[in-house]
Formats: structure tokens, C-alpha cells, sequence
């Protein structure tokens, strides 16, 4: 299906991707029809099964794709034309971000969390990053043992990792409680067992619960840019995460929204910080909203990266054999 024209695609998947095959139809007259066409171009089948899986998620959740995904959509190229003009994000609050957002019904049940679930489907630059996830970051946990996500909101991370991996176990932390209900109806829904997953409430900037070194693995995925002091979070995920073990990490450039208050300016900060906190960046995927045809003045740009911990912070673990004389 890939180079097919829009309306001819959707004659097509509506058989084998009804539900897909209807959001795509429902925002066909919206600002998102040159997206899709260039989803539909490069991505074909994989995008009309990724979008068939996360809109029947939201559907069998009560929601209402085309409309939370276009509100998402709205919500942030409005913060993000701010940006263009002033250089600065709108927000520099987090007290503020909490309640215009984490706290607010009319946000986070309305669109906030459904949208951004589907923007793993209907966004190119979401849906490489959640491949990259899936290729270097699932592939380097075990099947054993327990990780953490902080910040995991919709839950979607947190699906594909214990599905993929069936017998590791999860501790989830939101600061919201709509993110704690959203990803556990959804880890629930996609048959995931209750004994296979924790969720609670936390506030990454008290810390991330846990002793020392008792993870296996760790996400942090659309987070760093919404807390005032990214490095204490990321010390902290270090102390809970065991040495070797990987950290999979998401983070934005010259990206504004309602929740953004740390502005990283280019991808060397993001990377020095991982660092300085004490991990080593294995894989890491740069993805420009310029290189994706999608507008090519807009300076925003994500990131996702795949790290190790490599013992104690700021410095590197010698290496096996190596007695240090
Ligand atoms: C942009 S969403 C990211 C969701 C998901 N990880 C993803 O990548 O699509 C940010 C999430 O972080 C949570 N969050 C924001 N500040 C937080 C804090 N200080 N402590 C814990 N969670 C926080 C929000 O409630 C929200 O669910």
C-alpha cells in the first residue's frame, strides 16, 4: 500500500484495518492529511497495523481517536508557533504545568493521554521512535527480573515491554492520577496480569522509589523537558538502576508545550547529562521535524536514546580483568 494515494489506501485497509482505516478517514480534512499521506507513502502496512493496534486500544478504552489526536495535535503546534516567535518556552512553572495538565481532567482524560498514545502511530517521528524502543532498547532486557518507568503516562512503554518480554516485571510512577488510572486500564485491557505490574504515585523530583541498584531496566521517556532539574532525576534513576543495565531515555530541542520547562537547546546537553550522571550511550536516534518534510522552520527536534549504567557516577567502570595498576 505504500505510494498509493490517500482515498485509494483507504479502499484498501478498510477491510484488514477498519478502525485505522476510520480515524484516517475522520482527519483526512484536517491539517493532518499531508502527515498521513506521507505515512501512508513511506510506512504502508506497518503503519496501518501499529495505528490499528493503538486506536483499537483507545476505542475499547471509551475514547474518541481522531478527536483526542487532533486536540494533541492543536495543542501543541500552538505552544510550538510561541516557540518560533519567541525562543522561549510558554511555561517555566512546574506548579503551573501541574495543574493546567497533570491535575486536569479536561486535559489529561480529554485528549492528553489518548493523543499522545496515538501519536506513537500517527506521528512519524513518534512512530520511528517507538521502533528504535523496540529495536534497541527491548531487545537489551532480559526476560527476567524487574524494571521501572517514570513518567510513563499512557502506559504504552510499559505494554510493549512486558509483552515482549513475559516474565520481567514492572514498578510504573506518574505524578498523575489520570495517568495512573489510563496505563493501568490499558496494561489491563492488552492482558497483561496484575501480579506483573505496580503503578503509584510519585514525584520524580522527591526521587524514584526503590533501594539502590534494584532494576534491571529503566524508562524515562518524555520527561527530562518537563521537570526544572532533569540532572537530579537522572541521578536518581542511576542509583536504582544495577550497573550494566539499560536506561531507555526520549527527550525534546526547541519543542514547546503547555508542560515543557527545560529547554535543551541541542543534543550535546541531553547526552553530557547522561553522562555526568554516570551512563553510556549505546544507540541513540536524532529525528529533526525538518528532515521529515514536515516543516522546515520549525527548529524542533527529539531524541531517543538506549544507555548503559556503568557504575558509579562521572566516572567509568575499569573494565572486567583490568586490576587498575
Ligand atoms: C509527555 S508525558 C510522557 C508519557 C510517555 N512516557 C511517553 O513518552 O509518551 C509526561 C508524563 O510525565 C508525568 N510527569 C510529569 N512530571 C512528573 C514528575 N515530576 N514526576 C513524575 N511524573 C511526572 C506526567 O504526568 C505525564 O504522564
Amino acid at each position: 500500500m505504500a505510494g498509493e494515494g490517500l482515498d485509494a489506501a483507504l479502499v484498501t485497509a478498510r477491510a484488514r484495518y477498519p478502525q485505522a482505516a476510520q480515524v484516517v478517514e475522520d482527519l483526512a480534512p484536517t491539517l493532518l492529511r499531508g502527515q498521513l499521506e506521507r505515512l501512508l507513502a513511506t510506512r504502508g502496512e506497518d503503519f496501518w497495523a501499529e495505528a490499528e493496534r493503538l486506536v483499537g486500544y483507545a476505542q475499547s478504552l471509551g475514547g474518541t481517536p481522531a478527536d483526542s489526536l487532533l486536540e494533541y495535535t492543536v495543542a501543541y503546534l500552538k505552544e510550538q508557533v510561541r516557540f518560533v516567535a519567541t525562543g522561549e518556552y510558554s511555561n517555566s512553572d512546574f506548579e503551573t504545568a501541574r495543574a493546567q495538565v497533570y491535575d486536569n481532567a479536561d486535559v489529561m482524560e480529554r485528549f492528553y493521554l489518548e493523543g499522545l498514545l496515538l501519536t506513537h502511530a500517527f506521528w512519524p517521528i513518534h512512530f520511528d521512535i517507538h521502533r528504535f524502543f523496540i529495536e534497541e532498547f527491548v531487545s537489551r532486557v532480559g526476560d527476567l527480573g524487574q524494571g521501572v518507568e517514570v513518567g510513563f503516562g499512557h502506559g504504552l512503554y510499559l505494554l510493549d515491554v512486558l509483552s515482549q518480554r513475559s516474565r520481567t516485571q514492572a514498578r510504573g510512577y506518574d505524578i498523575s492520577n489520570f495517568s495512573l488510572d489510563y496505563a493501568g486500564r490499558l496494561l489491563r485491557h492488552a492482558g497483561i496480569g496484575e501480579e506483573r505490574f505496580q503503578l503509584g504515585l510519585t514525584d520524580v523530583r522527591e526521587g524514584v522509589p526503590g533501594e539502590d541498584a534494584c532494576y534491571d531496566w529503566a524508562i524515562f521517556a518524555e520527561i527530562l523537558e518537563h521537570i526544572p532539574d532533569p540532572q537530579a532525576a537522572l541521578h536518581e534513576l542511576h542509583r536504582v538502576l544495577k550497573p550494566g543495565c539499560p536506561l531507555f531515555a526520549t527527550t525534546v530541542m526547541n519543542s514547546n508545550a503547555l508542560d515543557h520547562l527545560y529547554l535543551y537547546r541541542e543534543v550535546g546537553e541531553v547526552v553530557a547529562q547522561l553522562e555526568e550522571a554516570g551512563f553510556e550511550v549505546v544507540a541513540q536516534r536524532l529525528l529533526r521535524v525538518a528532515d521529515y518534510g514536515l516543516d522546515s522552520r520549525d527548529p524542533s527536534e527529539d531524541v531517543a536514546l538506549v544507555c548503559i549504567h556503568r557504575g558509579a557516577a562521572g566516572s567509568q567502570v575499569a573494565p572486567a580483568g583490568d586490576s587498575g595498576d
